[in-house]
């Protein structure tokens, strides 16, 4: 055993107690709430609902007739008003909503409950005299200014539905989801600021809607300030609009079970899904996780550090801290510009006390070294949380003394697109952690480990799975039922699979290793094998591709892809290049392979499957496995030395 496995395993054995001081101070201080959820898992959670404010009290708390749920049926309910009015109303207007800061420094906006009110209103009726109704869709397609959390407001407010496209994501991915989700408007900006460059996002939109036939009007929110080309009577500028339009917009009454949003995710196939999810359930459950896994208070600064565009920025940048009516912090670029400490900069200049981020941020941190955080006034801190892969224990120990001065407990927390919000996590003022476990699920949630006939496994490896519906699940697919009942429900009866491999110790303790699909996770975020493998054919110079995920020291996860070319042409360096750069084209940076190997056959058993396992074990560098069953074993073995050979 080499001794970095040697460290590892002593401090996944490491137990974290919360301090003394942070669990007289905590929101939950004891076991009762597991407890009280085990007893009546709907009284639970209608207790949670109950500190909502509907316009219209629910008829039933959960109807389930699997795979569909329904929760808090007959309820009518609004996502801004919770937002946004309840808190104003209760004299909070005056409360900061928003700490905004932008990448250029210098660059800040504080924007209070009672201002984000004013614009979301404006904004819902901004869209209303763009002929936006009630269930149409919206895509958003900004940088992280606080114009994406007013976009998303204004739509839950009359009604429509977003669909949010990370900015990072090319004019081919958001066209995709454009006519998925068969959107009406478009909401952009004309650029934003990464790493001190600019993202062209109009001109991105522009291409996109160039291809896509439903699109009626675009709005254009100022931001970089470069020229962008307008078109007459479809383009029309943020400003100008909210300029003109009135601060009022009555909220309009939403069923529970009223779309609030579609937000795009990869899967098994070339085609991302549109997971739907709804009003009542979905704001409950992410108010609910949002306060408890927080512990957030009235005196906290809450950073979580995702984009919009993914899932946790939705549920917690956004509806999550707003329901809650507590201070949220929203920063623009990227954590390294201009300095690589920019993230410790912000935490010490706005006090923040609690910091949300992905393992990939923290190993990109350790990389980078002590200092730089060392520099800054980390004292406000209390609470760490990580999201999104997997934690290494040595990220996880970085993590507590040198973010955290060994006082912050840390949450990690497991859950999905799919799953609307957190699933499971330690509570912070309870749980016992453990370095690398994601613990045990929060209360109300039901998950356990199965192997392939659906026995359960108390102690030892299994599929993660979910045995009862929970408020924030996703409702379907959009447009695609049947894939919906496939993926996540056809495993074993009645029961939810993520797709996550996990393991359970004799404590009742999770460890999440990963996905056991063609998913991959890239620095945090979700890409499918098949994606990539469609754009790399989608070459004029690929005859075939296959893709596969190699261990990568800070992104978790790396792309390598293996490219046979067609008949007579040369692999050369610069077509290496332009594959990578075709890959971004197609779908965005975050898809781009690391590695491209040029091969004249792929690996593939004697009905034409190409042996992915074998590809991995190249790509990871190890022995081979069994290649028995292979047409040409010989392939194999020469795309090893071959790929070796790249490599040194
Ligand atoms: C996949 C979901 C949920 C927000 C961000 C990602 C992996 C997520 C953890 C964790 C181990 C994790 C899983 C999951 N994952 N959190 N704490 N420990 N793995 O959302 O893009 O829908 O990806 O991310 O593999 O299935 P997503």
């Amino acid at each position: 055993m080499t001794t970095d496995r040697i460290e590892t395993l002593l401090d996944e054995q490491r137990r974290f107690a919360p301090p003394a001081a942070f669990s007289a101070a905590a929101l939950v201080r004891d076991l009762t709430p597991y407890e009280r959820a085990r007893q009546d898992r709907e009284g639970y959670w209608a207790d949670w609902a109950r500190q909502l404010e509907w316009m219209r009290p629910w008829d039933r708390v959960l109807e389930w007739t699997p795979p569909h749920a329904k929760w808090f049926v007959g309820g009518k309910l609004n996502a801004s008003v919770n937002c946004l009015d309840r808190h104003v109303r209760a004299g909070n207007g005056g409360r900061t909503a928003l700490i905004w800061e932008g990448e250029p420094p210098g660059d800040e906006r504080r924007i209070t409950y009672a201002e984000l009110h004013a614009d979301v209103n404006r904004f819902a009726n901004v869209l209303k005299g763009l002929g936006v109704r009630r269930g149409d869709r919206v895509a958003i397609y900004l940088p992280m200014v606080p114009e994406v959390a007013v976009a998303m407001l204004a739509c839950a407010r009359i009604g429509a539905v977003h669909t949010v496209v990370f900015g990072g994501f090319s004019a081919e991915s958001l066209r995709d989801r454009i006519d998925d989700a068969k959107a009406k408007v478009v909401v952009t900006a004309d650029g934003g600021y990464r790493r001190g460059a600019v993202v062209p996002l109009k001109q991105n939109a522009d291409e996109a809607i160039a291809a896509t036939p439903g699109i009626e009007h675009v709005v254009v929110l100022r931001r970089t300030g470069q020229p962008v080309p307008m078109r007459a009577g479809r383009d029309r500028w943020w400003d100008d609009l909210m300029a003109g339009a009135a601060a009022d917009c009555p909220p309009e009454p939403m069923d529970a079970e009223d779309p609030l949003y579609i937000l795009y995710t990869s899967g098994t196939t070339g085609k991302p899904k549109g997971i739907l999810h709804t009003t009542g359930g979905y704001l409950t459950h992410v108010y609910a996780t949002t306060k408890w896994v927080f512990d957030l208070k009235d005196s906290d600064v809450f950073w979580c550090t995702a984009d919009v565009g993914w899932v946790t920025g939705h549920s917690y940048v956004v509806y999550g801290p707003l329901a809650l009516g507590v201070t949220a912090l929203m920063y623009e670029g990227a954590p390294d510009h201009p300095g690589k400490d920019r993230f410790w900069a912000i935490c010490a200049k706005h006090g923040v006390t609690v910091f949300y981020t992905a393992p990939t941020a923290i190993r990109a941190f350790m990389k980078w070294g002590p200092e730089l955080p060392a520099r800054h006034d980390l004292s406000r801190l209390r609470l760490l949380g990580s999201v999104g892969e997997p934690i290494n224990p040595e990220a996880w120990m970085w993590y507590h003394r040198t973010i955290g001065g060994g006082r912050c407990p840390i949450v990690d927390t497991w859950w999905q697109t799919e799953t609307g919000g957190i699933m499971i996590t330690p509570l912070p003022g309870v749980t016992t952690t453990r370095p690398g476990s994601a613990t045990i699920a929060f209360p109300g949630i039901e998950a356990t480990l199965l192997d392939g006939e659906g026995r359960e496994v108390q102690v030892g490896g299994g599929y993660l799975a979910i045995t009862s519906p929970w408020p924030g699940m996703l409702r379907t697919i959009w447009g695609d039922d049947e894939r919906y009942r496939q993926v996540y429900w056809s495993k074993w009866p009645q029961t939810y699979f993520p797709g996550d491999g996990a393991k359970r110790e004799d404590d009742g303790y999770f460890w999440i290793l990963g996905r056991v699909d063609d998913v991959l996770n890239v620095a945090g975020h979700r890409i499918g094998t098949m994606e990539v493998e469609s754009a790399l054919v989608d070459h004029p110079a690929v005859a075939e591709a296959a893709v596969v995920g190699k261990s990568h020291e800070l992104k978790g996860q790396a792309l390598a892809a293996f490219v046979t070319l067609k008949e007579g042409l040369q692999a050369t360096e610069p077509l290496r290049e332009e594959l990578k750069q075709h890959v971004a084209k197609k779908i965005g940076a975050l898809a781009r392979p690391d590695d491209i190997l040029f091969s004249a056959d792929l690996p593939k058993t004697r009905s034409g499957k190409i042996m992915r396992r074998l590809l991995k074990d190249i790509a990871e560098g190890r022995a081979l496995g069994d290649t028995t069953t292979l047409a040409d074993p010989a392939v194999v073995a020469r795309l090893k030395d071959q790929y070796e050979a790249q490599e040194s």
